[in-house]
């Protein structure tokens, strides 16, 4: 495996993307965590950072022990600090550099074989590296800068740095570097694949379970679904699994996905508590007071199944990579916008052990595995839905009749993005139903009615997102579609707010 330490630059998962893309195990380490060199430990990535060298208390690590041990590649911020701990001098830069530049290479290297003479890198950094240490050698440069790329040239094993960002897709041959550090310079073995995972996962969850049983709530999405599938291919129906139609999910997806469960051989239990979630629901209008409804009475529908299964001493989980990284943060903590991953607190009321068998995986590693065990792509590549799912798109109070009215919106706009080709191009899709009634007219009629927000949007991970320029013909074919034929409805727009600043869901 790889070891990446992360300095708080905002590219550090790319950094591990393109790491495990190259199938070669990696883990993202904050800079001053401990880990222990063993056999397994072939290199290390050091991250870029908002920071600078040359602030006082910067981010340090040791990396003249590190080379003692294995090979290491700065990236950006790491290699500054590289070229700053063996006795080399970094500045501000004149001018500040960020994005486009042109690589020229100077010299031929490992690192550098089958990259072209000229190419095309991404910068994004405000210090740079003025003077190279002793036994250092240049091995690019760019326009503006001197240092492009260095090596180290007297050590035990290759040290390395690259100014730019090798991870980032407008580096145009960045994955490439990354790979001849990581197979030519590290010697990573690239056997880390879905089918390995999947197989090592399975042998490991055989021995961790033993003849014991595993509880686990399942949603629907592709995390829940890949976990269970994995748990499910080591203990068989020892693994009981339990769906929750909480009256707020999309039309007909109840019974749809305890249909697949059943074709992938899963033993889940769906519970109808519908009426349940209506009458609590009653009268909330506040966002977080509706998520933490739902919330609260999904853990209280739960427990009270799972208690029904005496033997079980496992909660099986669906948490993937990006959850339980942890992240550094230089410049004070994040904050929470709006109260997402609302399900915790299970374990500690139910003293259960916690299996999380995705816990090492990227979505899209998820997705891979997934397709790898077999469960049906239609499943695999649903766009993620939110845990109060419709009750954050019906605006203000929440009711029986606003459920299912929405329900139908949502059904035609879903069923017609998949049908015109659209719906894998979106990363996430739904109808949202305003809390604004307007005039119109059917026949002779004059109507008034709801009217209902479309929105569509592109994404990487849900943290940043433009709408979707989705085609004219296909709006117009829609709104039509369901002023036609939901009652209820008069009168359909279009959201075209990215986020920041505004957020994907309306509530
Ligand atoms: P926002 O609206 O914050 O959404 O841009 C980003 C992503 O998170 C989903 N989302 C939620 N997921 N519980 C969830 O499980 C929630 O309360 C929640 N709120 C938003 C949203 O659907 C999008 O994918």
């Amino acid at each position: 495996r790889i070891i990446i330490l992360d300095f708080g630059s905002q590219y550090t998962q790319l950094i591990a993307r393109a790491v495990r893309e190259a199938n070669v195990y990696c883990d993202i380490l904050p800079y001053h965590k401990n880990f222990a060199f063993d056999e397994n430990l072939k290199g290390i990535i050091l991250s870029g950072s908002p920071c600078s060298v040359n602030e006082t208390d910067a981010p340090n690590v040791d990396v003249a022990a590190f080379i003692e041990q294995v090979p290491v590649l700065g990236v950006c911020y790491g290699a500054q600090l590289t070229a700053k701990l063996f006795g080399g001098r970094v500045d501000k830069s004149d001018k500040r550099e960020y994005g486009r530049a042109q690589m020229n290479k100077q010299k031929e290297d490992k690192l550098l074989t089958g990259i072209s003479q000229k190419s095309q890198v991404w910068m994004s950094h405000s210090d740079s590296i003025k003077q190279l240490p002793v036994n250092f050698e240049i091995l690019a440069t760019t326009e503006s800068i001197p240092v492009a790329a260095f090596k180290k040239t007297d050590s035990t094993h290759p040290l390395y740095g690259l100014q730019f960002h090798p991870e980032v897709y407008h580096s145009t041959e960045g994955k490439k570097m990354l790979f001849n550090f990581l197979v030519n310079i590290c010697g990573c073995a690239q056997d880390w694949t879905p089918a390995s995972f999947a197989e090592e996962t399975i042998t490991q969850l055989k021995k961790t379970i033993g003849d014991k049983h595993v509880i686990m709530a399942l949603s629907g999405g592709v995390d829940s679904t890949v976990a269970a599938t994995l748990i499910s291919h080591a203990i068989g129906d020892r693994l009981h699994g339990i769906f929750v139609d909480n009256g707020v999910l999309r039309k007909g997806e109840f019974e749809q996905v305890l249909e697949t469960y059943k074709s992938i051989g899963l033993n889940v239990k769906g519970i109808n508590a519908k009426e349940l979630f209506y009458k609590e629901l009653a009268g909330k209008t506040d966002p977080e007071a509706k998520r933490k409804v739902i919330g609260k009475l999904f853990i209280d529908v739960f427990h009270e199944e799972a208690l029904k299964i005496k033997e079980a001493s496992f909660l099986g989980q669906g948490t993937i990579y990006p959850d339980v990284i942890e992240s550094v943060s230089v410049h004070g903590p994040s904050v929470t916008i709006k109260s997402h991953h609302n399900v915790g607190g299970l374990p500690d009321i139910m003293n259960l052990q916690l299996i999380e068998p995705l816990r090492s995986l990227f979505k899209d590693e998820v997705r891979r595995v997934g397709l790898e065990l077999g469960i049906p792509r239609d499943m695999i590549n649903r766009h993620p839905f939110p845990g109060p799912g419709l009750a954050i798109r019906i605006l203000g109070e929440v009711t029986e009749e606003k459920a299912k009215l929405l329900q139908e919106a949502d059904y035609y706009y879903i069923k017609a993005l998949k049908e015109k080709g659209h719906y894998d191009e979106v990363w996430q899709a739904g109808a949202i139903l305003l809390p604004v009634k307007s005039v119109g007219v059917m026949g002779d009629e004059r109507t008034y009615e709801y009217t209902l927000a479309l929105r569509a949007v592109t994404s990487v991970d849900g943290m940043t997102a433009d709408w979707s320029h989705l085609p004219y013909e296909f709006l117009a074919d829609v709104s039509n579609e369901i002023i036609n034929n939901v009652r209820g409805i008069n009168r359909v727009v279009y959201d075209i707010s990215s986020k920041p600043p505004a957020t994907i869901e309306w509530e």
